[in-house]
């Protein structure tokens, strides 16, 4: 280990093993009482996120945006949002962030700006402007129908009618994100311009937004009616296969490119967001070549039932399917998604974390997540996110007071429970979901077999038994915990000491023979020679 706890690099990259903290900026912390979290909210906040012990903190947009998607509609990509702060701001944190041994990474949203990008508002003044060719396109189709039947992510046709020139230009999701043309070179140059401003001021990367939508098929030729069998991209909802709108041979040119770029500098890193199934994703990691994603988010886990079978099956297909050139992702929740402990059920928190922060792999977590947050169950007041994903964008909960420590202001939107569950008051309870964060994170760091080491999930254990078991150096960890509704045991061949587990009254103690579990509960085993 080295002086700062870490189990030592030995050359491999920063980010194997690593858990990367995802911070949504608008929530986390607010410093100057308008409401919104801002950049000097984060720095404030630091002390948080080291005594968690994370790696690396990932940023949601923090660009200039009108929010029709909230930050994932840029009208600048090398500036900073008014309401996060400034350039320097941003200099600022990236500085507290090295100087607490701890890596940032920005968003990164290459597929389309917003509507309002002054590349779009050019583009857009007429068939010859010189940034027509920055994106996408089309004559109407006879009676003036749209050129193609994709559909946008987000619903309806993925085309809209500019009047002004009587052409329709393609967006992936809403009308206010036109699609860049990735086929026109001046856009990558433009792009990888963009990510060396960041990486010349110190980030440690960048999480890729969308990616499978980078490219789309040149002959414009319509998405062919879903057959009956299983279909590889997905069907959109007007029952047609993705087939030439998204994961386009070409995308894997795009990401080379991408790759090319962060690999001008040192320990940088790139994470890709395919949203594509597990079977897929090794295309986007360069699969052996390694010159493409050095990581990609595997998003399974967001969309797998709270069942051992199926968490089984999913933690089994990515050991399977993962390229040796990197390791499995695995996170539970994020800014798009129902929280975890909304899906799963609040009792299932802690046992999810100690599943979490046990697997091989690069680990993400959702802010929030460490206090046990659920999505706010009944939000009053206008919707700020037209697809419905505020529920699971409110505030961090720092203490008990009604705004939770996050505003001196109106939040802007409302806290869920800071009264039921904040960092305050976990932190200083031993028994919390934050403490049990803590210890976990603190053992990933510290123990070789669950930072890096393998794991072995084919287990002889009875029905909602969900087990693995991590190695590296002669020493072996047993994950196991009861995903069932009622009590489960199994049969250890030897004592075995309880390093970690959802009751803390069990850590510390050991087991030996018949170890039965309640419902939830789950214990990280160090297992006998
Ligand atoms: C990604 C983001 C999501 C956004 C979409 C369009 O999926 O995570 O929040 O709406 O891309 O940029
Ligand atoms: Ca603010």
């Amino acid at each position: 280990m080295d002086d700062t706890g870490r189990v030592s690099s030995n050359g491999t990259p920063w980010w194997r093993g690593a858990v990367i903290y995802q911070i949504y900026p608008r929530s986390f912390a607010d410093s100057n009482g308008d409401g919104i979290g801002d950049l000097r909210g984060i720095i404030g906040r630091l002390d948080h996120v080291v005594d968690l012990g994370v790696d690396a903190l990932w940023l949601s947009p923090i660009y200039p945006s009108p929010l029709h998607d909230f930050g994932y509609d840029i009208t600048d990509y090398t500036d900073v949002a008014p309401e996060f702060g400034s350039v320097a701001d941003l200099d600022a944190l990236v500085d507290a962030c090295h100087a607490r041994g701890l890596r940032l990474l920005l968003d990164l949203v290459p597929c389309h700006t917003s509507i309002d990008h002054p590349w779009f508002v050019e583009a857009r003044s007429g068939p010859r402007s010189a940034k027509r060719d920055w994106y996408i396109w089309a004559d109407p189709r006879p009676g003036g129908r749209p050129p193609t039947n994709w559909m946008s992510a987000f619903g309806g046709p993925a085309w809209t009618l500019d009047p002004a020139s009587g052409q329709y230009y393609l967006h992936s999701f809403y009308p206010e994100q036109p699609d860049l043309n990735w086929r026109n070179p001046a856009v990558a140059e433009a792009m990888h311009a963009a990510m060396r401003f960041w990486l010349d001021r110190g980030v440690d990367g960048f999480r890729v937004d969308a990616i499978a939508h980078a490219i789309k098929d040149d002959r414009l030729r319509d998405n062919p009616v879903a057959g009956a069998g299983r279909s590889v991209f997905g069907v959109d909802p007007s029952g047609h296969e993705r087939l030439w709108n998204v994961e386009r041979p070409e995308v894997h040119d795009v990401i080379r490119g991408m790759r090319r770029v962060a690999a001008e500098y040192p320990d940088r890193v790139l994470i890709g967001e395919v949203y594509t199934p597990t079977e897929l994703l090794a295309g986007f990691l360069g699969h052996d070549r390694d010159d493409e994603f050095p990581l990609a988010f595997n998003f399974e886990l967001l969309h797998t039932p709270w069942r051992a079978d199926a968490l089984r099956l999913a933690i089994e297909r990515s050991e399977a399917l993962t390229p040796t050139t990197t390791n499995p992702t695995y996170a539970l929740s994020n800014h798009d998604q129902v929280r975890h402990a909304t899906r799963f059920g609040t009792d299932a928190v802690r046992l999810a974390a100690l599943v979490l922060l046990t697997l091989r792999g690069t680990i993400t977590l959702y802010a929030g997540e460490e206090i046990g947050q659920t999505d706010a169950p009944a939000l009053t007041g206008p919707a700020h996110d037209r697809a419905g994903r505020d529920a699971q964008r409110t505030p961090m909960q720092w203490d008990a007071t009604p705004r939770g420590g996050f505003t001196t202001g109106q939040p802007w939107l409302p806290l869920t429970d800071p009264q039921r569950r904040n960092v305050a008051e976990q932190g200083a309870d031993p028994t919390s979901v934050l403490s049990l964060y803590r210890r976990l994170i603190a053992l990933r760091r510290s123990i070789p077999a669950l930072h890096h080491g393998e794991q072995r999930s084919r287990l002889d254990l009875p029905g909602e038994l969900l087990g693995f078991i991590r190695s590296a150096d002669g020493e072996r960890l047993l994950t196991v915990g009861n995903l069932g509704a009622t009590f489960a045991s199994f049969t250890l061949g030897g004592p075995a000491a309880v390093v970690a587990a959802t009751d803390p009254r069990r850590e510390g103690t050991s087991v030996d023979g018949a170890v039965a579990l309640a419902p939830n509960e789950g214990l990280l085993l160090r297992l006998p020679d």
